[in-house]
């Protein structure tokens, strides 16, 4: 080491210990929300002081009940208002920001595109058109199997437009994924595109596409965007509908949008839970879009003249509510980037936060230990000083990584929320409000004003500080799911049977999240408790992995685990028990994976398919998923006197070492 060296070495490890941080005061200073007191009076005016979040929107009809609770849990917000997503999210900044651009969008190969207020209001109207042309009337629901491309936000604002709810499908599920979720929702119409590219490489979208509807009961219609021109390894068929010839035929549409019930579905995304079958989780035009815009002006402290990167997925929640509908609402700048951070080089983010000069950036924990792992000369060569305040969702994070970020993208001088939520949630729940409180790094923070979260124990009685427990929510918030889409009953028994206890006479919400808290009622979310694996931010059921490992011919049994990953966060780890004859092969993993890959998309490719003779089980015939973990964890085992075959976990022990 040299002496030069040592400063820095000091600050570093000063920086290492140091458990809280003040908001700069240069932010504080210019903060969209900065007195304390929003949370007494959110708790003293509850629940009407939720009308300054709908107060943000512009609505045709006022309501006239902030919030019916008659019948709990199926709660109404803003009851009887009516309004429109897509009028809020375009139409009424024409006015001041019709010059001003909506959507700046990057595509991976370094070509771009602006969409000002105005032209985006153009297209969207256009394709409101089309959509209505090919037969999509209100209520109908309009799936979209889209990359980061900006037809994707485009069709998604369309729909909001005349009413017709969408439901986006990642563009990393695969055929199969799609095929079930347009059954699921009874859709007929799905918007896809040709391709895109990854890495350079042009990737074919629109065979995936085709063998999902190839699955869908019904007749559909399908619209294709050409993103990849020439280099299309599939050219669009006669039967499909180009998007852009769709536009342009409807050019100089008008569409007036539809007036919404504030109760009515804006979409719905489906999301993974403990059985196989993914949820449609339902959610509304007035207090989804209130709560959305809400917490963009008060967490992300996004302002219309800011430029605004928010590098998820639009396939995602995060995408829906941060990249669309909340920035949108707020009249700003929201950038959009197709491709990956670290192509055509690792500096890809700084260089798109320098060139745009990125006012506020939002991403997720793999992210962040990515750069780390790259290296500081990729941030040092650009200037971020563009920056104000950062985010994260998605994962938790751990200290270290929060601590980079602080340091070595926001130079210190930004705020950091790290925000906990779901898409159940439609948006922020847990964060500091990064005007006013401290903040610690690993630990995401108190509630927001208005949300009421506590952590408990199996009987429902609070834990206390610093003990492991349960989350739950003990109050409705605007932007809650309303129900899993056609299947009130299920929506019941996954969310609110577990801790509603009726002697309380309340229901409480609950995530499946295990956390902690601290004396300060700063929350630590400590990760699922239910069969749901994190895997770089994206939830995974272990059941859908499972089924379709047993899928495969020669698998008897399987048993999917997560286990830590230093970059993933969790990894899937597969126990697998063959049937007799089956080899266990190198191919025959092959095999397994790419069953997986089919059945779900490469996201949910398993680290480690373990073959075994046997999986460790309790008496009952349970299998415990726990030793599992803990041996995919290379941690010590826990207790093993009650599986009826003890013997076996030291032998798959064993092979995982040897692997
Ligand atoms: C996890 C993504 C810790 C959590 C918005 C939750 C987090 C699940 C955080 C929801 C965070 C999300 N700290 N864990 N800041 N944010 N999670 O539905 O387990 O894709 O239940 O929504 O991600 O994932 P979903």
């Amino acid at each position: 080491m040299t002496e030069d060296d040592e400063p820095d070495v000091q600050l570093e490890s000063r920086l290492e210990e140091q458990a809280e941080f003040t908001p700069p005061a240069s932010f504080v200073e210019q903060a969209n929300v900065s007195d304390e007191s929003v949370y007494e009076e959110f708790e003293e005016n509850w629940p009407d002081e939720w009308e300054r979040a709908a107060n943000l929107l512009e609505w045709e009809q006022e309501w006239n009940q902030v919030l019916d609770d008659s019948n709990e849990p199926f709660y109404q917000w803003f009851v009887d208002g009516k309004l429109n997503a897509s009028a809020n999210c375009v139409d009424r900044h024409l006015d001041e920001r019709a010059d001003e651009a909506a959507i700046e969008w990057i595509g991976e190969l370094g070509e771009t595109r602006t969409y000002t207020y105005e032209e985006l209001h153009r297209e969207v109207n256009e394709f409101a058109a089309a959509l209505r042309e090919l037969g999509v009337g209100e209520d109908d629901i309009v799936t979209m199997y889209l990359p980061m491309i900006p037809e994707l936000p485009i069709a998604m604002l369309a729909c909001a437009r005349i009413g017709a709810p969408h439901s986006v499908v990642f563009g990393g599920f695969s055929a199969d994924a799609l095929a079930e979720r347009m059954n699921a929702a009874n859709s007929d119409v799905l918007v896809t595109c040709d391709g895109y590219y990854r890495r350079g490489d042009a990737l074919d979208h629109l065979s995936k596409a085709r063998n999902g509807v190839s699955n869908v009961e019904s007749e559909v219609t399908t619209i294709v965007a050409d993103r990849l021109g020439d280099d299309a390894p599939t050219a669009i068929s006669d039967d499909e509908y180009v998007f852009s010839e769709q536009v342009e035929a409807n050019s100089g549409a008008v569409v007036d949008p539809v007036v919404r019930d504030a109760e009515d579905m804006l979409f719905m995304m489906y999301t993974s839970g403990t059985t196989g079958k993914p949820k449609g989780v339902k959610h509304t035009t007035g207090g989804y879009l209130s709560y959305a815009a809400w917490t963009s002006h008060a967490v992300l402290d996004v302002k219309p003249d800011d430029t605004y990167w928010c590098a998820a997925d639009i396939g995602w929640i995060t995408g829906h509510s941060y990249i669309v509908y909340g920035p949108l609402a707020l009249g700003t700048t929201s950038v959009m980037y197709e491709g990956t951070p670290d192509y055509p080089d690792k500096g890809r983010f700084w260089e798109i936060v320098e060139e745009y000069g990125v006012n506020q950036l939002y991403t997720a924990p793999t992210a962040i230990r990515a750069f780390m792992k790259w290296g500081t000369e990729y941030p040092e060569a650009h200037d971020l000083s563009s920056l104000r305040l950062l985010g994260t969702v998605g994962e938790p994070i751990n200290p270290r990584a929060w601590k980079w970020y602080y340091k070595h993208i926001g130079n210190e001088e930004c705020p950091i929320v790290d925000t906990w939520w779901q898409t159940e949630t439609g948006g922020m729940m847990i964060t500091t409000l990064p005007g006013i409180k401290k903040m610690k790094p690993g630990s995401a923070g108190p509630p927001l004003p208005g949300i009421s979260a506590d952590i408990v124990d199996p009987s429902g009685d609070p834990v206390g500080a610093g003990r492991a427990g349960h989350l739950v929510v003990n109050k409705p918030w605007p932007g809650m799911l309303r129900t899993l889409y056609k299947n009130d009953e299920r929506f019941l028994n996954e969310y609110w049977d577990e801790y509603s206890i009726p002697e309380r006479d309340q229901w409480v919400y609950f995530p499946e999240d295990g956390a902690k808290v601290d004396d300060d009622g700063y929350i630590t979310v400590l990760g699922r408790v239910d069969d749901v694996i994190n895997v770089s931010g994206h939830r995974i059921g272990t059941m859908e992995v499972e089924s379709a490992i047993v899928g495969v011919e020669g698998v008897a049994e399987a048993a999917v685990v997560g286990g830590n990953h230093e970059m993933k966060g969790e990894a899937i780890y597969g126990y697998v028990i063959t049937e007799d004859g089956q080899d266990e092969t190198e191919e025959f993993r092959a095999e397994i994976v790419a069953a997986v890959e089919e059945d779900i998309g490469p996201f949910a490719r398993p680290e480690a398919v373990i073959f075994t003779p046997e999986l460790p089980k309790t008496r009952s015939g349970k299998i415990m998923r726990r030793l599992l973990e803990d041996i995919a964890n290379g941690d010590e085992l826990g207790n093993t006197s009650t599986l009826r075959n003890p013997d076996v976990v030291h032998d798959i022990e064993s092979k995982v070492q040897g692997d």
